[in-house]
Order: structure tokens, then C-alpha cells, then sequence
């Protein structure tokens, strides 16, 4: 039998040799290297994207049973017949790589690139096992879990991509081992701890990209041991400290780029630079705390053709713009924010021929009649730069693709110049004080605008007509009225319309493309009902708050799977009160105070019984608001590739009140918080214990009803939260314990229940002032002026919950029984930027 086989395989392969000696271009494949290919090939399973058509072939799909030399994606050596390379781009491969994957019997691979493809699983650390690698690459491969240290065993390698995907935890030592590495990539993933100070013995690293990590700390002083360094990319870590001298001193370095970390201190850039000062061609620095004048000796570094120093704080101080005029390779100039005093007078950057990039953000500019800028620009911000007349001077710049001009003094009517300008896509006037637009009804119209915010003017009817290419429109804050415009449902491409704080009146359109991802029409006078067909499976944010909208919920918004998003406060909806909405997973902030939502007994029985709660709220009730319960990120970029500079996707605010602040919280890019707010209802009953699963909760405001019971122990899970409110309630018992040890929770409020018994210990609660403890039967202790005399409270707390108890029973038999239960209900999460400065304003707002 072997025999047979033996032979057979002998004949297939002397079949296979013949074929490649007829083609020189083919190798021979030897059948191990093909079955663990085809193996391979089998461990996972094939999903194409949607854009992709479901005939069109994967790489893999493609193989065939011949020779796997000529596979597509596949190379052998020409000499040994064995599988060398590996190039497996996007080709829709599912599924983990597993530790015992027949890939790892290609032993001689060298070169191994998987790069987006879903891996959803760990690296294993038999990677190890292609001994032979010099490239490996597995960038956007959904991986997750700890780099194996194994991967320092791959002496070989020079090219090490693992970036855009989960990866936590520190950089393994070994990688320190990789003595022959050129380019290590590991952006955007999640690794932290410090600098690795490894990487300095890898003399041979052309370019380090650590982008979007979590590292920090200082950097080492010896950063000039790595020779042959070209980039060095550590944007959107949170690495402190000065910057290294040393980084200066390396000969090869052409990009550096620092920005949007902590580091600190005055930075004398270009002071101490190496022998050949015009290598350096990139040098971004923004968003760090650099205080201090920005040194002129800047203007050494003549080969720059990127320079980004925004956000540096001079500390009021003068900027000498003049030296920026001998860089006169710049192409792109950021130097927003600077917090100078220094007037910018534009002319002095009409001598850098090359500039395509401009942003003078936040710095008082002049601009003389007869100023000409080279026309190569492109993108030019001008954003709070104290301008009071339209700048003439854009007439010439033919390029000009993004204009941001907001937050100035211009007055009067948009020059009709403006929209022919020919390469004009992008075009922010918002926060002006223009009051309408020169030229016939359809100048807009006629031309090609991708992106126009002219929110927070005066502008008046009529609402200007927009052309089909337009994908974001802001017209919020103006002085529109009458009914929404029926022509904006024609709007082939509109992705985002925002029309909130106008004066719209009427019906609520009966249209809207069935693409829009993003509809605000907030704080306007709609009114009759919302229609179903209004609502876009493609919502993502929704806001029709404060208006006058009637009659049900649209049942339609049950389809809007990805929805985040939906204000329908303050209106007159009269509706049983909307429970199904908890089916939409993603759904972050819902807003329905103020509303005629009501229970009818049949549908209240019916999530009684499903959910076996006593009171009013299921105690499981939050169980459901699955989405809450673990931090999102948001990170959409789907429209910065209209703007010249990243623009936030949307902003999403709430009016939140919190003890008589109202705050308008407006999120772009953010990181999620979470508040609960059903203050100022009539809700009844116990506290849900399920609210202990929102982990993200920070402020919790359920003050103002009539909840009784105990407070749950559970509370004291929600490890995140810094406010919280149960005042005027009728809850008795004793504060648990466990809300001591609550280190973030800086504001409380207990005061108006029922309460009994000692104040937990914890620094966070007795550093309260003592009226958040008033009014209640019997709290003692610090910071209440009563001590408390031990077990006589206690007997009495004991006593008061068992009365409790009693009074809950009839109060849960009394709702049974009661046709309906009124309540307008907020829930809300309310979204903070990312950024720590909005945190600690919100923070203070609390406090
Ligand atoms: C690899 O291991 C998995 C279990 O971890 C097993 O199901 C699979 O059959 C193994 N594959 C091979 C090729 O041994
Ligand atoms: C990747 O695979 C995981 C697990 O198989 C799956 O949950 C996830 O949706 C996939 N991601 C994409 C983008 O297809
Ligand atoms: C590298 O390989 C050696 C010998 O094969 C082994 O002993 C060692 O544990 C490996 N190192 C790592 C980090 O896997
Ligand atoms: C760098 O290499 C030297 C010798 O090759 C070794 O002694 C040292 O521990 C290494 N340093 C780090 C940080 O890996
Ligand atoms: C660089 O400095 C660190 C301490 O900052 C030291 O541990 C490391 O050995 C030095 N590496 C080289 C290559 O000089
Ligand atoms: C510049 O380098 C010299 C010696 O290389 C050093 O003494 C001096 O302190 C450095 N200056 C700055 C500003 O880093
Ligand atoms: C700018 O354009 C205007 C009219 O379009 C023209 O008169 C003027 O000469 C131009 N200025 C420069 C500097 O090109
Ligand atoms: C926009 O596109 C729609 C549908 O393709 C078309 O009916 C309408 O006439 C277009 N409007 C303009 C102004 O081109
Ligand atoms: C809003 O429009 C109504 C008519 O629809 C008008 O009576 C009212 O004065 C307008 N309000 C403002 C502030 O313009
Ligand atoms: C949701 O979508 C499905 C399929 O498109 C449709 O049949 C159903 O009527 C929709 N539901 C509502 C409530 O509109
Ligand atoms: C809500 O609608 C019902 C009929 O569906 C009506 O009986 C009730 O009066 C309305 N409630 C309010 C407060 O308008
Ligand atoms: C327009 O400018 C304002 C103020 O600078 C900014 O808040 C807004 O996000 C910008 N709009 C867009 C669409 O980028």
C-alpha cells in the first residue's frame, strides 16, 4: 500500500517537474509546503465586505490544485521549491490563528504578510517557529492579548508590523534580541508601560512608529545610540518629561514627530542640532504643555517642510513669525493656539512659495488690502483670528480646498466670489455674524460644497438652496424660520444636517434621504407626529428635542440598529413608556423627559412578569442597556478626508442640569461617559440593583422622586462614579458602607429621605458638606454635628426597614392596580471629550 503511494506521489511529482521545466517561470511546489498551504487555507473562513461582490475571488479562493509556487500570493525559493513569501492582503481570512496552524510548517517562509485581514484571537508564540522571517506584518488583524516574547527569537527580522490592533500590555525584552531590525511599527494598538528602552540597542531601526498607545514616561536620554533612526513617531501617548536633547543629535532623523502628549518644559528646538541640520523635514510637536518662547533658532531647521507646533503656550508672551520665513521648504505650518499677544501680519507668509497648509487658529492676524498669498495654499485656518472684514485676498486662491474662518467679528452678506472659488470643498463661517449671501438663490446650489457649517450667524429666509454633493450641512443657531425645506430631501449625499436653535415651524418632513446618519433639528417649533418614514436605518444621532411633537414614538426606530443617539425631550409625545428601545445595542444617550410617556397596565404586567421587579423600574431594568455597560470609543474619521484639518464627525450635546448648572455638554471625538438622570419624575419604588452593571456610570442623579427602600450596596460598584444624587426621596435605612470606598465620588447628595444610622467612613464622604446629609430620621457622625451613640441607631434602622418593607409591598400592589403610571423619564449619557482639559471643566462644574 505505502508502495502505492510512494509511487504515485513519485509520478505526481516528476508530473510537477516536468510542467515547471516546460514553464520556466514556475517552481516546483513540494507537497508538504502545498498541504500546509491548502491547510491553511482551511483553518478559516471566508467574509467579504459588503462592497465587495460576492463572485469576485479571495486570494485564497483563487488557489487551485497546481503548483502552489504560482499561487497568487505565494513564493517559493527556485532553488529548494520551498514557500518563501506569504502575501495574503485583504483577503476576507476569519478566524484566530491558532497556536498548532499548519502555517508554522512553513518553515522557510521569510517574508509573512496578512495585513487586514480579521485574526480575532492572540498571537501565537509559535510564530517563533518561522525562524527564518524578515518581514512580518499583520497590521489591522484584529489581534488582541500580549505580544509573545517569543518573537525575539526571530533574529532574522527586520520588519515588524503588528500595528492597528489590540494589543495590550508592555513590549516584550526580548525584543531587544531583533538585532537586525530596520522598521518596527506597533501604531495604534493599546501597549503600555515605558519607553522600551530595549529598542536603543537595535542600532540598526530606521523608523520607530509607536502612534496611539498608552506609553509614557520620560523618554531616555541616549536616544542618539539609535544611528540610523529616519522616523520617530510617538503621537497620542502620554510620555511626559523634557524632550532628549539627544533626538536633535541624530544625523539620519527626517521625522519626528511628539505631538499630542505630556512633555513639558521650554524645548530649544534646532539649537543643538546635528552636523547637517537640513535632514529634519518633519517636526510635529502640538498639543504638548511646552511652555515658554519659541526659540528663533527654529530657523536653522531649513529643510522642514512640516512643522506643527500647536498648542504651545508662550504664556502670553511674543512669537518672532519672522523666523518661520526661512523654512522656505514648508509646505505645512500649524501655529495655532500659541497663546501670544504677538499680531501675525499674513504677508509675511506670502514669501513661502510652497506653503499648501496654513493654520494661524487663535493668533490676531492682519490682513492689508492688497495681501496675496502664494496660491498653492489648500487648507487655511483662520479660526478665532479676530478678523472683521471678509478676507479678500481668498479670491486668489484658486487651490483652496478647505476654508475655516470661523470665530470672527465678519459681518454682513457671503460674497458670491466665494462659491467660485473652483476647488473649494469645505467651507466653515460658523460663530461670524453674517446675516445672509450675496447673489441669486442657487449660488450654493451651483457649486460643489462637500462640507458647509454656517451655524451660530444671523442668517435669515431664505434658506439657502445646497447642491446634491453636499454630505454635512450645519445651519444651526440662525434666525431660519418657516418650514424645513423640502428640497434638502433631495440631497442625494447628505450624511449629517443640523438644524437645531432656529425657528423652523410646521411638520416634521416626510422624507429625509434614507441615508442620513446624523439629524439634529433640536429647539425648533415642529410640531404633529414624528413619521415613520423619516427614520433612516443609517441614524446614528438623532435629536428633536425641545419642540412640539406629538402623538407616538415611530415604532420605525426599532430598525435603526446603530442609533447612539436619540433626543426626543421636550416634546408632547404620549406614548406607553418605550422599553423596546432597550433592544438598540448601541444606543448611548436616550433624552425622553418631559414627555406624556405612560405605562398602560397590560404593558407594564407584561415586563413585570418578564423582569420580576417590585416598584416601579424592573430591578433588572438596566441589565438590558447592554451598550452602557463597557466603554466605547469613538473614533470617526469617515469625514476628515473632507475636511483639511480632522473635524469632528458630529457633535452631540445634552443640557444637563445638576443642581441648578446647566451645562451644555458638546462631545466630537470622545471617549464615553455616563450619566443616569431621572431626576424630577414621579418614579416609585426600590433603586434597581442592575445599576450597578453601567461600570461607566459617573453621575447618577435620581433625585426628586419617590423611590423608597433601601439604597443597594451594589452602588458601591460603580468603581467610576464622581456624582451622586438620591435626595428627596423616601429612602430609609442606613448609607452601605461600601459607598466609602468610592474614591472618585467628590459630590453627594443624600439629604431629604429617610435615613438612619452612622455616615460611612471614607475621605470622599465625610469631606461632604453636612446639608448633603440633612433632613433625614437619623444619619449621625462626621460631617454631621450628631454622634452617633452606637447600637441605639442601629435597632432603630432595623426597625425602620422592616416598616419599610410593609409599606413597599402595598406600594408594589397598589401600581399593579393603578391604570397608569405617568413618568417622563431622562436617561442619558452624556458624552465628554477625551480630553482631559473638558474633563477637569466638567468636573469643576460639579463641584
Ligand atoms: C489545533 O488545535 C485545535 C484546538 O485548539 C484543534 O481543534 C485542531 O484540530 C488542531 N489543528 C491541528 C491541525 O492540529
Ligand atoms: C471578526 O471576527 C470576529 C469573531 O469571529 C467577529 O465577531 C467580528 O465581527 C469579525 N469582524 C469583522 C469586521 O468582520
Ligand atoms: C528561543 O528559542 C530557544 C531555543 O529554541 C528557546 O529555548 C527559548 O525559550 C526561545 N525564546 C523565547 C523567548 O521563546
Ligand atoms: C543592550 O545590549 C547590551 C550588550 O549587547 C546588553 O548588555 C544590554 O543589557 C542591552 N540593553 C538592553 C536595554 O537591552
Ligand atoms: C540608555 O540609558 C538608560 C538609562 O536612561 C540605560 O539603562 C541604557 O543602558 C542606556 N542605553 C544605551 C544603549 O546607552
Ligand atoms: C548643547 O550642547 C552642548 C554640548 O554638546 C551642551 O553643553 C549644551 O548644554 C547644549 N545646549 C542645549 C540648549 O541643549
Ligand atoms: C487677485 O485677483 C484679482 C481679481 O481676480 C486681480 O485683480 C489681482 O491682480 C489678483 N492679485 C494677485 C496678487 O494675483
Ligand atoms: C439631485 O439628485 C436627485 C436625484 O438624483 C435629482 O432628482 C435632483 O434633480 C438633483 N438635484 C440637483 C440640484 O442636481
Ligand atoms: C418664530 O416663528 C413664529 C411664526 O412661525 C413667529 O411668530 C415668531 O415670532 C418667531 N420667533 C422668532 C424668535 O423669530
Ligand atoms: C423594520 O424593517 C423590516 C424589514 O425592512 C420591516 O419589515 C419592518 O416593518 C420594520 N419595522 C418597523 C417597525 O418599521
Ligand atoms: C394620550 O393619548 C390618549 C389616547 O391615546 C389620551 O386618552 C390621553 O388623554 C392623552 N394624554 C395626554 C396627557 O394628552
Ligand atoms: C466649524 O468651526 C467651529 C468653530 O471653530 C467648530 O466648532 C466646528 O466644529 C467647525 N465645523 C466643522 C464641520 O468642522
Amino acid at each position: 500500500m505505502m508502495k502505492i503511494i510512494w509511487s504515485l506521489c513519485l509520478i505526481f511529482s516528476l508530473f510537477n517537474s516536468i510542467l515547471s521545466f516546460s514553464s520556466p517561470a514556475n517552481h516546483l511546489c513540494l507537497p508538504d509546503q502545498r498541504d500546509a498551504l491548502w491547510e491553511f487555507k482551511s483553518e478559516f473562513y471566508i467574509q467579504k465586505p459588503d462592497w465587495m461582490e460576492s463572485d469576485t475571488k479571495t486570494t485564497t479562493e483563487k488557489w487551485k490544485n497546481t503548483d502552489c509556487c504560482s499561487w497568487d500570493g505565494v513564493s517559493c525559493d527556485p532553488k529548494t521549491g520551498k514557500v518563501v513569501e506569504l502575501f495574503l492582503w485583504a483577503s476576507s481570512l476569519n478566524g484566530p490563528l491558532r497556536s498548532n496552524s499548519s502555517l508554522f510548517r512553513l518553515k522557510h517562509l521569510q517574508r509573512l504578510e496578512l495585513t487586514s485581514n480579521n485574526l480575532s484571537g492572540t498571537l501565537p508564540s509559535s510564530i517563533s517557529n518561522l525562524k527564518h522571517l524578515k518581514v512580518l506584518n499583520l497590521r489591522g488583524c484584529d489581534m488582541f492579548g500580549k505580544i509573545p516574547s517569543s518573537l525575539g527569537n526571530l533574529s532574522h527580522l527586520t520588519n515588524l508590523d503588528l500595528s492597528e490592533n489590540d494589543f495590550t500590555g508592555e513590549l516584550p525584552d526580548s525584543i531587544g534580541s531583533l538585532t537586525q531590525l530596520t522598521e518596527l511599527q506597533l501604531a495604534v494598538a493599546k501597549l503600555t508601560g515605558k519607553f522600551p528602552l530595549q529598542l536603543l540597542n537595535l542600532s540598526e531601526l530606521n523608523g520607530i512608529d509607536l502612534r496611539f498607545n498608552h506609553f509614557q514616561g520620560m523618554l531616555p536620554s541616549n536616544m542618539s545610540s539609535l544611528s540610523k533612526l529616519a522616523s520617530f513617531d510617538i503621537t497620542g501617548n502620554s510620555f511626559s518629561g523634557s524632550v532628549p536633547s539627544s533626538l536633535f543629535l541624530i544625523p539620519s532623523l527626517m521625522i519626528l514627530a511628539l505631538g499630542k502628549n505630556d512633555f513639558n518644559g521650554p524645548l530649544e528646538i534646532g539649537y543643538n542640532i546635528s552636523s547637517s541640520p537640513s535632514t529634519l523635514g518633519s517636526l510635529s510637536l502640538e498639543e504638548n504643555s511646552f511652555i515658554g518662547p519659541i526659540s528663533g533658532s527654529i530657523s536653522k531647521l531649513v529643510g522642514l517642510w512640516y512643522l506643527v507646533l500647536s498648542f504651545w503656550n508662550t504664556e502670553k508672551g511674543m512669537v518672532d513669525f519672522s523666523s518661520f520665513l526661512h523654512l522656505k521648504s514648508l509646505k505645512t505650518l500649524h501655529l495655532s493656539y500659541l497663546n501670544t499677544r504677538s499680531i501675525v501680519d499674513l504677508s509675511l507668509f506670502s514669501h513661502l512659495m510652497s506653503l499648501s497648509d496654513l493654520d494661524l487658529s487663535g493668533i490676531t492676524v492682519k490682513i492689508s488690502e492688497t495681501l496675496s498669498l502664494p496660491s498653492t495654499i489648500e487648507t487655511l485656518a483662520l479660526s478665532s483670528c479676530n478678523i472683521a472684514v471678509f478676507p479678500k485676498f481668498l479670491q486668489n486662491l484658486t487651490s483652496l480646498y478647505s476654508l475655516d474662518i470661523s470665530v470672527n467679528r465678519i459681518e454682513g452678506q457671503v460674497p458670491e466670489w466665494l462659491w467660485s472659488l473652483p476647488a473649494l470643498r469645505y467651507v466653515n463661517i460658523s460663530q461670524n455674524v453674517f446675516s445672509g449671501f450675496e447673489g441669486s438663490a442657487d449660488v450654493i446650489q451651483r457649486s460643489e460644497k462637500v462640507m458647509l457649517d454656517i451655524s451660530s450667524n444671523t442668517f435669515q429666509d431664505p434658506f439657502p438652496l445646497l447642491s446634491n454633493s453636499t454630505v454635512y450641512f450645519s445651519g444651526s443657531n440662525n434666525r431660519f424660520s418657516g418650514e424645513i425645506p423640502r428640497a434638502l430631501c433631495e440631497l442625494v449625499n447628505l450624511d449629517t444636517l443640523v438644524l437645531s436653535n432656529n425657528n423652523f415651524s410646521g411638520s416634521f418632513p416626510r422624507c429625509f434621504n434614507a441615508r442620513i446618519s446624523v439629524l439634529h433639528i433640536q429647539n425648533n417649533s415642529l410640531s404633529g407626529v414624528f413619521p415613520e418614514e423619516s427614520v433612516s436605518v443609517y441614524l446614528r444621532s438623532l435629536d428633536v428635542g425641545r419642540n412640539r411633537l406629538s402623538g407616538k414614538l415611530p415604532k420605525s426606530l426599532i430598525n435603526c440598529t446603530i442609533l447612539e443617539f436619540l433626543n426626543m425631550g421636550d416634546n408632547n409625545f404620549n406614548d406607553t413608556f418605550p422599553f423596546w428601545l432597550s433592544s438598540l445595542a448601541n444606543l448611548q444617550i436616550l433624552v425622553l423627559r418631559s414627555n406624556k410617556f405612560h405605562g398602560p397596565l397590560s404593558s407594564l404586567m407584561f415586563d413585570i412578569s418578564e423582569n420580576h421587579f417590585t416598584g416601579v423600574l424592573p430591578s433588572d431594568y438596566f441589565a438590558s442597556w447592554s451598550a452602557m455597560s463597557s466603554a466605547v470609543d469613538i473614533v470617526d474619521s469617515t469625514l476628515f478626508k473632507y475636511a483639511g484639518r480632522s473635524s469632528p464627525y458630529y457633535h452631540n450635546s445634552v443640557g444637563l442640569t445638576n443642581k441648578g448648572l446647566k451645562m451644555e455638554l458638546v462631545g466630537s471625538v470622545f471617549t464615553m461617559y455616563k450619566t443616569i438622570d431621572v431626576s424630577g419624575n414621579r418614579l416609585e419604588g426600590d433603586v434597581p440593583e442592575s445599576i450597578c452593571l453601567l461600570k461607566e456610570l459617573i453621575v447618577l442623579n435620581m433625585s426628586n422622586n419617590a423611590f423608597t427602600g433601601r439604597i443597594p450596596s451594589s452602588l458601591g460598584k460603580l468603581s467610576n462614579l464622581q456624582s451622586l444624587d438620591l435626595s428627596q426621596n423616601g429612602l430609609s435605612g442606613g448609607i452601605p458602607p461600601e459607598l466609602g470606598k468610592l474614591t472618585f465620588l467628590a459630590r453627594m447628595n443624600f439629604s431629604h429621605n429617610r435615613l438612619v444610622g452612622p455616615i460611612p467612613q471614607g475621605t470622599q464622604i465625610q469631606s461632604q458638606n453636612s446639608s448633603s446629609f440633612a433632613e433625614n430620621h437619623g444619619l449621625c457622625g462626621v460631617p454631621l454635628q450628631e454622634t452617633c451613640g452606637g447600637k441605639e441607631e442601629e435597632e432603630e434602622a432595623t426597625k425602620e426597614e422592616e416598616e419599610e418593607d410593609q409599606t413597599l409591598s402595598w406600594i408594589a400592589v397598589v401600581i399593579a392596580y393603578v391604570p397608569s403610571v405617568f413618568c417622563g423619564l431622562t436617561i442619558s449619557h452624556i458624552l465628554f471629550s477625551c480630553k482631559p482639559d473638558w474633563f477637569m471643566r466638567i468636573f469643576h462644574s460639579f463641584t
